[in-house]
């Protein structure tokens, strides 16, 4: 089972767009997929038409397997199944600073049905806390979709900085990708070819365009795939999909 975080410390970049598209396109690609909303506005769950799970309240996340599995959900889609987030996910960071080993406890969860899943796909909030360093922890790769702007470069530079600082967490992990990309602005053109020039080989060859298409999931409620299969955005996604199975491929599974 491998772990992909999408992850960034900065809000409305595309987490919960990737984090569905790609459930989605490893599903169809034949993988066994898990994707798990960590983040309490459950937007990924709302895609998927899945409703909050009302079973895995409190603490139970992170030390009950049993709940934990029974609340995962099947999804309209072969091979993807989904665990739904409630609001009580917003007190992660509460009961993990109850817990000990309170930056393994993800990983722990998600152990427990690692025999059901190739893919564990994890749709995270924006922020670095302490769920954030189960994330690292937890994750073989942390996914960040980087909007070419310079706010983003300074936070993803951030990013960088704190995995340095937190002997726990490893900056290997990390493979960024642009999201949103509006090639005609050249402060977009220009911000992507300084990035990738600073941080060689973290970035991936796919860019995913600002579309509207993206943001008729919201209507469609399913994966931009299912309705706008041949256009742009999907075969961005089903490009994004492709990239990181073959950085997956180099690595060893457990
Ligand atoms: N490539 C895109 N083109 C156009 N709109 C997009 C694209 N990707 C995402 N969006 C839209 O931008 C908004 C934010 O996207 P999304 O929810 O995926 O970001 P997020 O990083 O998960 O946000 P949050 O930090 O709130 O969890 C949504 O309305 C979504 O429809
Ligand atoms: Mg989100």
């Amino acid at each position: 089972m491998k772990i992909i975080a999408c992850y960034s410390n900065k809000g409305g970049v595309g987490k919960t767009a990737t984090a569905v598209n790609l459930a989605h396109a490893f599903a169809q690609s034949g993988a066994r997929v898990l994707l798990c909303d960590l983040d309490p506005q459950g937007a990924s769950g709302f895609y998927f038409r899945v409703k909050p799970s009302k079973k895995l309240l409190d603490e139970a996340f992170f030390k009950d397997t049993e709940r934990f599995a029974k609340a995962i959900r099947g999804s309209d889609f072969d091979n993807l199944d989904i665990l739904p987030a409630n609001m009580s996910f917003r007190d992660f960071d509460v009961f993990l600073s109850r817990m000990k080993h309170n930056r393994e406890r993800l990983g722990r969860s998600l152990k427990s049905v690692a025999g059901d899943y190739d893919i564990v796909l994890l749709d995270c909030p924006p922020n670095i806390s302490m769920l954030a360093e189960n994330v690292f922890e937890a994750a073989d790769h942390i996914v960040v979709p980087v909007i070419p702007t310079t706010l983003s470069e300074r936070t993803f530079e951030q990013l960088l900085d704190f995995l340095d600082d937190h002997a726990q967490a490893d900056k290997q992990k990390v493979v960024a990708f642009f999201s949103m990309v509006q090639k005609q602005k050249t402060l977009h053109a220009e911000t992507m070819a300084r990035m990738r020039e600073t941080y060689p080989d973290r970035f991936l060859a796919v860019e995913v365009p600002f579309s509207t298409d993206i943001e008729r999931m919201g209507t469609h409620r399913a994966p931009v795939a299912t309705f706008a299969q041949t256009r742009p955005a999907a075969k961005a996604y089903d490009e994004l999909q492709r990239e990181l199975r073959a950085r997956m491929e180099g690595t060893t599974d457990d």
